[in-house]
């Protein structure tokens, strides 16, 4: 049941402490910044020049998280949706790991794009929730991410899982690459086992249901960030539109000025994403936004300074590494979704048009 909750969706959110204990529990060496797996073959990741990590929606935008991330420890790392990796000729040799991220494990777009890349000769991992799902059963190996059962149609703790599960993938892939792991690792995985806390505090805190009222009735709803928050902006603007029905959109904030600043009005509020990284420029993206008038709800775990200053709100979150801060956020502007479409007297657990699971192409 829902446990007094009104919602499935709220009811996950919630759970996301718990459900990130799991997703790490006993994976993580924080003495050693070892990741210790014990679902599969150590030879999965020897020799690996490269790895594509095929998804679609939310499972998608984990996977350019995960992307961002490898790429960023010099391994060559690429995120695809599904849907458009099987149109082309698996761009695959027999040293590239193909990394296949779905909550059901049974999305027929993720499934094919498995099947092409293997038979191609690629070696492939699936990321999964779903224990002996078909992508278990078509893939080399699987990655747990433990999150538990997921009711809501929106996916919320199955994000912040898969994110986490693939950053302690990321790292071990890192490690055995490259022979040593990354310079980050000690640093991330300590913070990742401060993370459960993280996001209790932001379940205790947040503010998100002020700015959802704050800003009902808007035209459309924005949401950007640069690196790793870039795809946590895409990420808050589906789960948004997805059971709000309202328009709302995610850029990288780098692309505003090539086109999207044109729909910026004061009747479209700005949600602006710091992770800590480079957060200088995305404050100017955010002054570049509001001098068209439209107002700006920054998330960020500074509780003063400039960005303070700016932001006509502010959704508060622990500080914490720059890898993991797009988590902790994301949760925000899962709440900030929520409210408004409760607002609205949406089927919040049953989106209409959609299902959990997407079996056709
Ligand atoms: O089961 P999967 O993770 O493969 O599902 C992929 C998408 O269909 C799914 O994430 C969808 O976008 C969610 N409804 C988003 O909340």
């Amino acid at each position: 049941g829902k446990s007094g909750y009104d919602h499935y969706m709220h009811k996950e959110i919630h759970e996301q402490p718990e459900s990130l204990r799991r997703t790490t529990q006993g994976r993580v060496n924080t003495l050693t910044g070892a990741v210790d797996f014990e679902e599969f073959d150590e030879d999965l990741f020897a020799g690996v020049t490269q790895v594509h990590l095929v998804a679609m929606g939310t499972s998608y935008h984990a996977a350019m998280y995960a992307a961002s991330l490898l790429a960023a420890r010099g391994v060559p790392a690429y995120a695809f949706m599904a849907g458009e990796y099987s149109l082309m000729r698996p761009p695959v040799t027999d040293s590239t790991l193909v990394v296949a991220v779905s909550q059901s494990g049974e999305t027929a777009d993720t499934l094919d794009a498995i099947r092409r890349a293997r038979s191609a000769g690629a070696r492939t991992l699936a990321v999964t929730n779903v224990v002996a799902s078909s992508l278990t059963r078509e893939c080399d190996d699987s990655l747990l991410i433990r999150a538990g059962p997921e009711i809501g149609v929106a996916a919320t703790k199955t994000f912040s899982s898969q994110v986490t599960a693939l950053m302690l993938l990321c790292e071990r892939v890192v490690a055995d690459v490259t022979g040593t792991p990354s310079a980050e690792s000690r640093d991330l995985l300590e913070s990742i086992s401060r993370l459960p806390g993280d996001i209790q505090a932001v379940l205790d805190t947040s503010t998100a249901l002020e700015v959802a009222q704050a800003y009902a009735g808007s035209e459309a709803y924005f949401f950007i960030g640069r690196g790793v928050a870039h795809s946590v902006a895409l990420e808050g603007a589906l789960k948004f539109k997805e059971i709000s029905y309202e328009h709302a959109e995610g850029f990288a904030a780098s692309e505003l000025k090539h086109g999207p600043l044109a729909l910026v009005t004061e009747h479209t509020p700005v949600f602006v994403i710091f992770t800590g990284r480079d957060d200088e420029m995305t404050l100017n993206n955010a002054k570049e936004v509001q001098a068209r008038g439209a107002p700006v709800i920054a998330i960020t775990s500074h509780t003063d300074g400039d960005i303070v200053d700016l932001a006509d709100h502010v959704l508060t979150v622990p500080e914490t590494h720059p890898d993991l801060a797009g988590v902790a956020a994301n949760v925000q502007l899962q709440l900030v979704a929520y409210h408004a479409a409760n607002q609205l007297g949406r089927s919040i657990d049953k989106p209409r048009n959609l299902a959990k699971c997407v079996t056709v192409e």
